[in-house]
């Protein structure tokens, strides 16, 4: 018998206002052409004012407990997986945890922008296996809307608010990579590349301050890195893209999506797309898709996923999970 780390319950929520391409043209140069043929996006949710990244956190995670048929005290352990928490702390997912009324467990927020839920994931994996959690609630949740610098057209169409939850439970699988659960990750970073996505301010500086990104260095670095990453995870679990029922990616851009996917040779049917409606959301966005994409009846129990992305630091990696 070998522990696996299987997914028990997946639940999402995403904020009620949703703000079409054409709104965007009223406020500066651009226009729903451009924003559709450069990102597919086509409209993204803003969380309401005063509404938090904990409360959009604490609806994902009950969404996913009723998914799962659980009660918030049977989850040992919260990782929420954001960049853009509450208060400077107490960690977001401590507030998750008071919201739940969960009365035991811990609680922490992890910090790998874009890529935040694959390492979450991972870290949730690694805390199963090794016996200090049995059930383990991750949460990727970003309110991106009050980081976004507004009079910035190059990034302020690109970004969303929401959030998504799964449950991790420990299993029993045979060791073999026909078991559900998490069969590899492959995780990395590389800090030299910090201005090509950065925020302008933290704590340290006393200001809150806006995203800033080189949309090009990027992309170039996603075109590159996400399909290499994908790659090196589904060998360490001994399969291949030929195995793949879904590609779960990050949620950033269609074209990056589709040149990964075409690397991979996975054509476009094979994987979930929710950027036309949610825009980019961060550590959102793969938790967002895997719950959009159960609900859509596409990945179903059985299904082998890979899961990509890329984000500020550079910090990019990939899940390999069988659903
Ligand atoms: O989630 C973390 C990871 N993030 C990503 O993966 C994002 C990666 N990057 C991208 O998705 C793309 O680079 C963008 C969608 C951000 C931009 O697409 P692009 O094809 O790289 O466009 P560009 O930045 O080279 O801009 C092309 C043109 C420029 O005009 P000139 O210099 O060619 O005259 C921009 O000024 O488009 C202009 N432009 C716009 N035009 C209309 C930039 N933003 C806009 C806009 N509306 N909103």
């Amino acid at each position: 018998m070998t522990k696996r780390a299987v997914v028990r319950g997946v639940g999402h929520y995403l904020p009620e206002r949703i703000v079409e391409n054409a709104e965007f043209e009223a406020m500066i140069d651009t226009s729903d052409e451009w924003i559709r043929t450069r990102s597919g996006i086509e409209r993204r949710h803003f969380a309401a004012e005063g509404q938090t990244t904990s409360d959009m956190a604490t609806r994902a995670a009950r969404a996913a407990l009723a998914d799962a048929g659980l009660v918030p005290d049977d989850i040992d352990a919260i990782i929420l997986a954001t960049s853009t928490a509450d208060l400077t702390f107490p960690s977001a997912a401590t507030m998750v945890q008071a919201n739940l009324g969960m009365s035991g467990g811990f609680a922490f927020d992890l910090q790998a922008v874009c890529a935040g839920f694959v390492f979450a994931l991972s870290n949730a994996n690694a805390m199963i296996l090794s016996g200090q959690a049995n059930r383990v609630l991750v949460i990727g949740a970003e309110t991106f809307s009050r980081i976004i610098d507004w009079n910035d057209r190059s990034t302020c169409v690109l970004f969303g608010d929401g959030a998504g939850a799964l449950i991790l439970e420990a299993q029993d699988g045979q060791g073999s990579n026909a078991d559900r659960g998490i069969l590899a990750t492959d995780l990395n970073s590389d800090g030299q590349y910090k201005d090509a996505l950065y925020v302008d301010g933290g704590v340290s500086t006393q200001t809150t301050g806006h995203l800033r990104m080189q949309g090009k260095e990027v992309f170039r670095h996603a075109v590159e890195k996400l399909a290499q990453t994908a790659h090196r995870a589904l060998d360490k679990a001994g399969l291949s893209p030929a195995d793949v029922d879904w590609m779960v990616p990050h949620q950033a851009n269609l074209r990056i999506i589709r040149s990964t996917a075409q690397k991979m040779g996975l054509p476009l049917s094979k994987v979930i797309l929710t950027v036309q409606d949610h825009g980019n959301t961060s550590a959102a966005s793969i938790p967002l898709a895997l719950s959009v994409g159960k609900e859509r009846g596409q990945i179903k129990q059985g299904d082998l996923l890979a899961t990509e992305a890329i984000g500020g630091g550079l910090a990019w990696g990939s899940v390999i999970l069988r659903w």
